[in-house]
Parts: structure tokens; sequence; C-alpha cells
């Protein structure tokens, strides 16, 4: 495993870190024993970073992690999220209100102090407005968290974002199937010191090369009852492309791919060839899948041929699917 440094935290975190979503069993039901052993077979093979939130299975997600962390002598970093619960969401935001959920946040997690703390996808408005940066600034000089960060899922909101001086990090959606951030985001990141965390790297796993269209989804899964954005915004989903239009467009870059590569190995390269990402969170559901993220940290860059390849069949045949905006 491979270690960069993330933005102004100055962490060393692990440049494959893992998305911790599903252990709110908001991909389907998740045992305790499975989510102990996915968390535990990430850390054994040198994952770091761990991504989280207070939403995720209303505290569940945390709560795994703070029980697992306990049983640590060196505990990983772990990022959490604050703002998306129904005391603040979506029009309900206070510095106070802030400081309580990530209290809670801290109670979970088994930590005085949270070691990143990221705006979780707050409406443009309450961003736009200031006043939710300068309150994380405040919490942070209280002590509450060591450094903050934004999750974000428009361009232009990071780009708002990363001009605050304090903030340490952003978390965006980008992948093979989304790649706007390359000119747009990333040299304003570099230049701000503000670390680039990467969600949705298999775009929910249709970049895992798996998915088939008459694939079933769990009722629980996200990707079941938000396929189409009815439950939250629609690019948190199969990166806000139409499920089928998604999986017929993974067949086509898989043709694309030189002889033995796969598209699950392919597409985390990709990310990781981008110099301005400090960790990629994939999400796993299967150890297995662990073992199979981590070890992009060790293959070799892409050609540049093949990075070329890749950008013309984003801009020729996926952008326009996007949905939601980027
Ligand atoms: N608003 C926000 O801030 C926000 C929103 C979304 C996500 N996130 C964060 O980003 C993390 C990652 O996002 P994500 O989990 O939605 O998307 P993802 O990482 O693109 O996809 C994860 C899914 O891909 C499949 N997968 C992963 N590795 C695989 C492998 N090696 N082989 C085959 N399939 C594989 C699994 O699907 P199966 O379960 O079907 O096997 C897994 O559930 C989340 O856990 C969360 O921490 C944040």
């Amino acid at each position: 495993m491979n270690y960069r440094t993330l933005g102004k935290t100055n962490f060393q975190v692990s440049e494959i870190g893992l998305g911790c979503w599903q252990l709110g069993n908001d991909f389907g039901p998740v045992e305790d024993s499975t989510a102990r052993e996915i968390l535990h077979t990430a850390a054994t093979h040198g994952v770091t970073f761990f991504d989280t939130a207070d939403v995720y299975g209303g505290g569940l997600s945390e709560e795994r992690i703070g029980q697992w962390r306990k049983s640590l002598s060196e505990p990983p970093y772990i990022a959490t999220k604050v703002g998306r619960d129904a005391a603040l969401y979506p029009d309900g935001y206070s510095k106070d209100g802030i400081r309580k959920s990530l209290q809670a946040s801290a109670k979970r997690l088994g930590v005085d102090v949270i070691d990143l703390a990221q705006l979780h996808c707050v409406p443009r408005e309450v961003l736009f407005a200031g006043d939710i940066l300068a309150w994380m600034e405040d919490l942070q000089q209280e002590g509450l968290i060591r450094h903050f960060g934004a999750s974000v899922e428009m361009i232009d909101e990071a780009l708002f974002a990363a001009e605050h001086p304090k903030l340490a990090t952003l978390q965006v959606l980008f992948n093979m199937f989304r790649q706007d951030a390359i000119q747009s985001l990333f040299p304003v990141a570099e230049h701000n010191n503000v670390g680039i965390i990467v969600r949705l790297p298999l775009a929910s796993g249709l970049l895992s090369g798996k998915m088939t269209q008459q694939h079933q989804f769990d009722a629980n899964d996200h990707r079941y009852y938000n396929r189409d954005g009815a439950a939250f915004h629609v690019g948190e989903t199969f990166n806000g492309i139409p499920y089928e239009t998604g999986v017929a467009l993974a067949d086509e870059v898989k043709a694309l791919l030189p002889e033995g590569q796969q598209l699950v190995d392919v597409a985390l390269r990709w990310i990781l060839d981008q110099p301005q990402v400090s960790s990629v969170i994939a999400g796993a559901t299967k150890e297995s899948q662990i073992l199979r993220n981590t070890q992009a940290s060790g293959l070799p860059s892409l050609s540049p041929e093949l990075h070329q390849t890749l950008a013309d069949f984003y801009v020729k045949n996926v952008r326009q699917h996007i949905r939601g905006g980027i």
C-alpha cells in the first residue's frame, strides 16, 4: 500500500481507503461479523483511512467502526460527516446543532476528538451563505475536530469551499465515468493544499465490471430505491447514469482495455494516476473486494494511450448520460 498526504491535515493516508456506507446496511444487510471482517481485512492490507457518516444506518456504521477501533493498538484515521441528520437537514443548521451532532458522532466512534469532520452535502444555499464553514472553523478551535472538509455534489460547490483558508479536504464524485474535475477542480485544490477524497470510484459497482442488465438489488439497497434519485441526489447512485445505460457503457469500456486488464483494476488505477487525489474510498461489501481493491495501489500506472482512450470515451459516450449535474 502506498500512502499520500491528505491536504492540510498532513495525515499520511492509504491511497486506497475504505468507504463505510455499506456498514450502515444501506447496500443490503451486512452482519456484524462481516462488518468486523471487512474493517479488519482492510487494516491488515494497509488501509489507514476510513470514511463514514452519522447517518449511515442511523449511526450503525460509526458504531461498528467505534467498536472495532477499541480493539486496535494503532487506530487508523477516521473521517465522518455532519449535516444530513433530521435535526439539521435541510434548513435547521446552527453551530450548536452541528456541535451536538459531532459530539454524538465522537461518542459512537469512541474518540475525544474527530480526525476529520466533513460537511455532508449540505444544501447549496447553506454552503454558499458561508456561515457553516466559519462554524466548522470555530468547532476546530474548540478542539472537537482536528480538521474539517466538505463532501459536495457539484464542482462549483467544491470550488467555493476550496477557497476557505482552513478547509483541509474535499470529497468528490470522481471516476472514469465522471472525469470533469481533472480540469476544473484539481488544479485549484492542489494550489490551495486541499486533499481530494474520491467517492464512488466504481460508480456504485458499475465499474467493477460485474453488473448485468438482469442484476437484482435488495429492496434496502440504495441501488434499488434511489436508482433514479427518488430518495437523495441522483448522482450518488450509479454516478447519476441510468442503470441499463451504465451497464452497457461498462461493457463497451471492457472491450477497449488491453488484453488481460480487468475493468475494476483499471477503474481504481485510473483514479490513482491523478496526483491530486489523496485517497480513494472504495466501498466493499465482501472481504474479497477489499483484497482486490487494495491491490490497485501496487499496479503500474495506465499507459498514456489508455488514458487518452478513456478520456475520449468519456467525452463522446458517457458525459451526456449523467443526471443531476456535474
Ligand atoms: N454524499 C457523500 O458524502 C457520499 C455519498 C456516497 C458515498 N460516499 C462515500 O463513498 C464510499 C464509496 O461509495 P460507494 O460504496 O457508494 O461506491 P463505490 O465504491 O463506487 O461502489 C461500491 C460497490 O462496488 C462493488 N465493489 C467494490 N469493490 C469491488 C470489487 N473489487 N469487485 C466487484 N465489485 C466491487 C460493491 O458492490 P456489491 O455490494 O454489489 O458487491 C460495492 O458495494 C461510501 O462507502 C461512502 O463512504 C459518500
